[in-house]
């Protein structure tokens, strides 16, 4: 049977890698994006991955979006909540609109994606959710309030879904990636990032694939038995 994956934000960055490590394991894989369309067609056609256009911050633009997927292939079985966005600044320059703008997206988005597809799991009796976490949720992060608090937040939503889930055959896990060579990083100022590779172990920052491959383990059928756990790939940087 071909599982039928969603991954959003999966077209770019860590999500692009997911998308793309899930279909070469025979997944059928949809990824979404929020805004760029020449990048997500370019994507499409380099890997043959469907995508599609919403804004995981809205309800009811996500729920029709899902159905249009469930439409085209056929009911989601492994959600990846991957998408998100920063909006650093130190707390006493943080706005309310840069609260507002990543709690919106990287933690009601989470809700969002999940929420329209799970009594459709439960009723088929099988589901893995995968929530892309940070390990800024797991340790704050200086300028990441807003970032960090929906991070920490994607923790006790998985723990409550594992607990939920379980007996439906459906579990929920998160990803604590430590700091990954994507876009998203590279956008901190030069001197900042050099002082946190400093403090990363391993000398580097991760590489997309690496947390790809931690999702593949997690979506497995195989997987079962683990849920409602945290996996951190952070290169040593970070222990809970
Ligand atoms: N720890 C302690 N002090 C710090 C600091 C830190 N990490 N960073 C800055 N400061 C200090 C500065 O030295 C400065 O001190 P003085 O006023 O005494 O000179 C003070 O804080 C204010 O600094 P700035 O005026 O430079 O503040 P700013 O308005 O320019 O904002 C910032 C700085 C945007 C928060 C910047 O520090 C930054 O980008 N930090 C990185 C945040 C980060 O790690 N983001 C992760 C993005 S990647 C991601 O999110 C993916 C993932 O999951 C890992």
């Amino acid at each position: 049977m071909t599982r039928i994956a969603l991954v959003t934000g999966g077209s770019r960055g860590i999500g692009s890698a997911i998308s793309k490590e899930l279909k070469s394991l025979g997944y059928q894989v949809a990824a979404t994006y929020a805004g760029n369309d020449e990048k997500a067609a370019a994507f499409s056609e380099e890997t043959g991955i469907p995508t599609y256009k919403w804004d995981v911050s809205d309800y009811e633009a996500s729920k029709a979006g899902l159905a249009q997927v469930e439409a085209d292939l056929g009911p989601i079985d492994i959600v990846v909540a991957n998408a998100g966005i920063t909006r650093d600044a130190p707390f006493h320059k943080m706005t309310p609109q840069h609260w507002q703008e990543v709690i919106d997206t990287n933690l009601t988005g989470v809700f969002n994606t999940v929420h329209p597809v799970w009594p459709g799991m439960r009723d088929r009796g099988f589901g893995r959710i995968i929530v892309i976490s940070s390990i800024n949720g797991q340790k704050g992060q200086f300028g990441q309030a807003n970032y960090a608090s929906t991070k920490a937040g994607d923790l006790g939503l998985i723990k409550t879904l594992a607990q939920e889930g379980a007996r439906k055959g459906i579990t929920a896990n998160a990803i604590c990636p430590g700091y990954i060579a994507t876009e998203m990083v590279m956008a901190v100022p030069e001197k900042v990032r050099d002082s946190i590779i400093a403090q990363i172990p391993a000398g580097r920052l991760g590489e997309p694939e690496e947390v790809a491959r931690c999702v593949s383990f997690l979506a497995s059928d195989d997987s079962g038995f683990i849920n409602g756990s945290t996996l951190s790939a952070n290169g040593a940087q970070f222990f809970v």
